[in-house]
């Protein structure tokens, strides 16, 4: 169905746009704070309508579905999308892509592990913690992140 695809699009628009507007309030910040207000705001504004048409893209879902596919998903991505796209970064002499690949992909296996034990253990006294820098996940708050190495005063803690 083309409205089906349609959605899938408007999706993925307003995902990049948020991020493009989020990025663009960053760099506004100190040089002109109203703009960065401004692009704040419309990010949020893409944020919502994102999460409004991702609703229409996932349906209804329990939690254990959304594990599995969290599980699928992460899957999918550590072992074909980003060893393939390591390698063409090699290939390409783009060092500073690879490393952003590989970094992604460690992260990537440290979510599932998460994720694959979530359909054990609700995790409901657990904090987690994520490196700012590079998004790796743990539930004991590191010296160093084991992926990038950042300090544990990078990493952000939800409890
Ligand atoms: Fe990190």
């Amino acid at each position: 169905m083309k409205t089906e695809t349609n959605i899938k699009s408007a999706f993925s628009q307003h995902a990049y746009s948020y991020f493009e507007f989020l990025n663009a309030a960053k760099r506004a910040e100190n040089s002109n704070p109203g703009i960065s207000k401004l692009f704040k705001s419309l990010a949020e504004s893409e944020k919502i309508v994102a999460q409004n048409l991702f609703v229409l893209i996932s349906g209804e879902t329990d939690f254990e579905q959304n594990i599995m596919n969290g599980i699928d998903d992460l899957t999918y991505q550590t072992t074909q999308f980003y060893p393939t796209v390591i390698n063409q970064a090699e290939m390409d002499a783009s060092a500073r892509e690879a490393a952003m690949f590989r970094a992604t992909e460690k992260v990537g296996k440290n979510l599932t592990a998460l994720l694959k034990n979530a359909l054990d253990n609700p995790y409901r006294n657990t904090p987690f913690h994520i490196c700012g820098i590079c998004g790796n996940v743990t539930m004991e708050l590191p010296n160093t992140c084991t992926v990038c190495s950042s300090t544990s005063d990078k990493f952000i803690r939800i409890e």
